[in-house]
């Protein structure tokens, strides 16, 4: 069976934009594996229609020690659809980024460990926790007075390497689950990967940019895809 990977919505839940400028770079990743990425705000993704992708890769900047209430309202909304697709989920944050953008690995895995336990569903493959920046401007006075708990200095965290080699990792195991669960495929839930292995780079570089097709949901509404990586949805 070929690969079956091909309609990918990549969300994201962000407040400055730190979250949704690294879904952009995974939406650019994918597209070397011959995916054809929809790169959608949670603020502005209506709810997933049952065949209308392949997978979900969804990330949210980390408030608290958990993703923010829109992702987490999402997922819960959503839940049943997304448990019969392959997903892949990953959080933004400052907690253990070292002055270089890189990630303290331990506290890295114990906080994507705390994060994804308030998701509400588990990631199909191994998720990520990638460095975001720590900026004033955008955040309320209480929320800069939080900022300060991490010994940084502002600037700019992301470690854009981290974000590619993330969607390397598990693009080969996206691409299996989705070919297993399509239709005529005998699987037809999604079970968590266990424990992360080293994964070969995916060998097909096919660069594709069609556009979608235009979708019409169960309420009459047009699901319009502008391009690539913007998504709006209007009334038909
Ligand atoms: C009020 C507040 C709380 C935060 N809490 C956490 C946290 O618990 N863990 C973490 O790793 N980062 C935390 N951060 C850092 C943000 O996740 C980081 O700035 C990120 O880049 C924001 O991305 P976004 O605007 O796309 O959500 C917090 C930031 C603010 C302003």
């Amino acid at each position: 069976m070929g690969n079956r990977l091909q309609r990918v919505l990549v969300l994201f839940s962000t407040v400055s934009g730190c979250t949704e400028s690294i879904a952009r770079r995974i939406g650019a990743d994918l597209i070397a594996y011959g995916v054809r990425p929809t790169v959608a705000s949670v603020a502005e993704c209506p709810e997933l229609i049952q065949g209308q992708y392949d997978a979900v890769i969804m990330g949210s900047g980390v408030r608290i020690g958990r993703w923010h209430k829109d992702a987490r309202e999402w997922v819960q909304r959503n839940k049943a659809a997304l448990s019969t697709l392959p997903r892949a989920f990953f959080a933004v944050g400052l907690h253990g980024v070292k002055s270089d953008g890189r990630m303290e690995e331990s506290v890295a895995r114990e906080d994507l460990k705390r994060v994804m336990a308030t998701v509400g569903i588990e990631s199909t493959v191994e998720p990520a926790f990638l460095s975001g920046w720590k900026r004033q401007d955008g955040f309320s006075g209480m929320e800069r007075m939080a900022l300060r708990v991490y010994p940084l200095a502002d600037g700019d965290y992301r470690d854009w390497d981290a974000v590619d080699a993330w969607v390397k990792d598990i693009a080969p195991s996206l691409v299996k689950q989705a070919t297993a669960t399509a239709p005529g495929a005998v699987a037809s839930t999604v079970t968590p990967l266990a424990p992360r292995r080293e994964t070969k780079a995916a060998a097909a570089c096919m660069r594709q940019r069609t556009r979608a097709p235009r979708t019409v949901d169960r309420g009459g509404r047009v699901a319009a895809y502008d391009g690539m990586f913007s998504f709006e949805e209007c009334r038909a």
